[in-house]
């Protein structure tokens, strides 16, 4: 939209005013007063040179000191009505899904509020994905205004730039730390470090080097998603008996099969809106044919299959390890050993548990026993480790922090349970 439609659309008052450049020339005197930085950045923008200016994005309906509140806070809506092509495929990939799939783990809201709507916790990571009126309004009301804008969280404002989202350390906030350290393990593995090596001058610019982008967002494209995903399930189950045994006990685990039925729950409902998983052979290959392509720049598509395919053969091992160490779990849940934790949707352990408590509700899940905090962290941390690190080419993370620790989670959760039953005289 121009100014002079703004100017058009604005109240009376302000057409009679301002022309549209007077009103952001307005924005602008008065902002590099009270807030210069973000002028400055402003300028420094695509957007500044271009006469994008914060009218167009803000709108005209606050002009003085008081009545700030009246300004606009830019949703991606807006800009979609100068980028829609980014906006179709960002909606279209995974990351619009963040909010939906942090709100949908119960256990979510058990933690202070501070961290996840406030945005140091879950919220910090998963405000991306754009947001219904009805959750922004809710947001609103509870005194959480910002943080309504996806695109600003690889592009930060008000610089807006091309050229910081396409560095990996734009992905690095999110994409690091417990559950999903993909930041630690590509910048310390061979693909990383050349990539640092050429930032330093001392590989020439044009040697090859995959960034995160390179891999995910090919091509200029908004659309991230991946043929496993984070949870490192998928349908149809694998013809080895013992493999897919072990993945259907996940599976139980994840609260998406009941335990006693094997049937599906309600939570595969969810997992299937957000495509938190694959649930036929289709949409898993489609994703891996994309990577395998993206490997083949650079490798023999050979040798890229058959590491991908190696990562397949480790997740498979690893599954046995969680497995058995899910099944011992079990086995003091349907003893009466264990008794079922209020927040869980079965008698039996619950992988998506996030041993949450804000100090209030503890009740919530003071029932939960250490041998299920070292079997959700098993799951979470290790699986993570050891199957992520070998798709993301780290020996160290893979081995070391990945399959070493699970070997180690499964010794101690079958000496607790031991334990456990003794004390029980079991
Ligand atoms: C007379 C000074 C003045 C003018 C003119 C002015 N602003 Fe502001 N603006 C402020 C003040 C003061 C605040 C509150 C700042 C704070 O909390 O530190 C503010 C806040 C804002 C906010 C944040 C709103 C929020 O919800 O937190 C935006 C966005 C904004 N201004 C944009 C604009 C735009 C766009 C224009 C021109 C159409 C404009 N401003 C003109 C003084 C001004
Ligand atoms: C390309 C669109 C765009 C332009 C141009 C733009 N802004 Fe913003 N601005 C945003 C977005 C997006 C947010 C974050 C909204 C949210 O958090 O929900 C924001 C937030 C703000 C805020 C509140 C948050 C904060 O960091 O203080 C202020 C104040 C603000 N802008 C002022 C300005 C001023 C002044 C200009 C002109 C110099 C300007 N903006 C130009 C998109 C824009
Ligand atoms: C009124 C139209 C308009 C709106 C609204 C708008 N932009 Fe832009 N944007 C432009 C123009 C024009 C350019 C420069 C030409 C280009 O690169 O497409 C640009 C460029 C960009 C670039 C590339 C900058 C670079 O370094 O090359 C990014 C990223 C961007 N915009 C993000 C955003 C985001 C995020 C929003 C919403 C908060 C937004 N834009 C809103 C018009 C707009
Ligand atoms: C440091 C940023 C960060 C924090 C904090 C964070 N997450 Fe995440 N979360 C992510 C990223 C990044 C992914 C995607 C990881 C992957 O695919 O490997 C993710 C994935 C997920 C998924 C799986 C989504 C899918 O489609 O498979 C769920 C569910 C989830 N997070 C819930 C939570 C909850 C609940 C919290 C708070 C207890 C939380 N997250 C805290 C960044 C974060
Ligand atoms: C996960 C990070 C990420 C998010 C979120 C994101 N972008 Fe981008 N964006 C990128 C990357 C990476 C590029 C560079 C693509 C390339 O190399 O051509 C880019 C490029 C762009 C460009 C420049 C296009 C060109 O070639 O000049 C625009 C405009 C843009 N994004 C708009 C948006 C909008 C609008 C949103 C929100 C709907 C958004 N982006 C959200 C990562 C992101
Ligand atoms: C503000 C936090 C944030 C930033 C920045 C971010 N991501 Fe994400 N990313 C997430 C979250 C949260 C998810 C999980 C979304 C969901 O709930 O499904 C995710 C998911 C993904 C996935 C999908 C994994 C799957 O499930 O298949 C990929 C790939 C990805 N991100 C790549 C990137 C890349 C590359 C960048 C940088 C250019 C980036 N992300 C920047 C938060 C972020
Ligand atoms: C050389 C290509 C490559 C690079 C570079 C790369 N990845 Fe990946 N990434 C992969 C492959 C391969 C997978 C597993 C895909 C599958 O499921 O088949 C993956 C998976 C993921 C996932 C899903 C969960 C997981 O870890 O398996 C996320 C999220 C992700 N990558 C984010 C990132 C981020 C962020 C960066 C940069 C810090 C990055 N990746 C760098 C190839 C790459
Ligand atoms: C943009 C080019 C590029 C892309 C894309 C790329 N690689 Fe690489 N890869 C390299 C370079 C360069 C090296 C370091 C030289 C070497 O060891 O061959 C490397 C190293 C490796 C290594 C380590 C080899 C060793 O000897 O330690 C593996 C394994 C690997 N890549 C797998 C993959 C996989 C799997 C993909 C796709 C998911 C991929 N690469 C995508 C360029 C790339």
């Amino acid at each position: 939209m121009n100014k002079l439609t703004y100017a058009l659309l604005g109240s009376a008052a302000t057409v009679l005013l301002f022309s549209g450049n007077a009103m952001a020339d307005s924005c602008i005197d008065c902002h590099t007063k009270i807030s210069p930085g973000q002028v400055q950045d402003w300028k420094v923008s695509k957007h500044s040179q271009e006469d994008v200016s914060c009218v167009d994005c803000h709108g005209d309906k606050h002009s003085t000191a008081e009545d700030y509140k009246n300004a606009r806070l830019p949703d991606e809506h807006v800009c979609a009505e100068c980028h829609q092509e980014q906006f179709d495929s960002f909606a279209d990939g995974k990351h619009n899904f963040g909010w939906t799939t942090l709100n949908a783990i119960p256990a979510t809201h058990l933690a202070p509020d501070e961290l996840i709507e406030g945005g140091r916790g879950c919220g910090g990571c998963h405000n991306m994905g754009i947001k219904s009126d009805a959750q922004k309004k809710e947001q609103r009301e509870k005194g959480y205004r910002y943080q309504n804008n996806s695109c600003d969280e690889c592009h930060t404002r008000h610089s807006f730039s091309k050229k910081e989202a396409q560095n990996p350390r734009a992905c690095q906030q999110c994409h690091m730390g417990y559950d999903h350290p993909q930041w630690e393990m590509w910048s310390s593995s061979k693909h990383g470090e050349r990539w640092f090596a050429k930032q330093n001058g001392d590989l020439p610019k044009d040697a090859a080097a995959p960034t995160c982008q390179v891999c995910h967002l090919p091509d200029g494209t908004h659309h991230n998603e991946t043929a496993w995903g984070f949870l490192g399930v998928r349908l149809p189950l694998p013809d080895d008996k013992q493999a897919a045994a072990d993945r259907v006990t996940i599976l139980k685990a994840l609260g998406v099969l009941d335990p006693e039925t094997g049937k599906p729950t309600p939570i595969l409902d969810a997992v299937k809106a957000v495509r938190m998983a694959k649930l036929d052979q289709e949409s898993w290959q489609k994703e891996r044919d994309k990577m395998l392509k993206i490997c083949s720049q650079c490798h023999s598509a050979k040798y890229a299959k058959e590491q991908l395919d190696a990562g397949d053969s480790v997740m498979m091992k690893a599954d046995r390890l969680m497995a058995e160490a899910i099944n011992t779990v079990a086995a003091l849940y349907k003893d009466g050993i264990i008794k079922k934790p209020a927040g869980y949707p079965a008698n039996f352990p619950f992988l998506l548990t996030f041993m949450h408590t804000n100090g209030e509700n503890w009740d919530k899940v003071k029932g939960l026993s250490y041998i299920d905090q070292v079997l959700v962290q098993m799951y979470m941390k290790h699986r993570m480790r050891a199957y992520q690190g070998f798709f993301h080419v780290n020996p160290d993370y893979a081995y070391w922090y990945g399959w070493n620790e699970m070997t180690k989670d499964l010794g101690e959760i079958q000496e607790l349970a031991r334990s456990m039953r003794a004390t029980h005289g079991q």
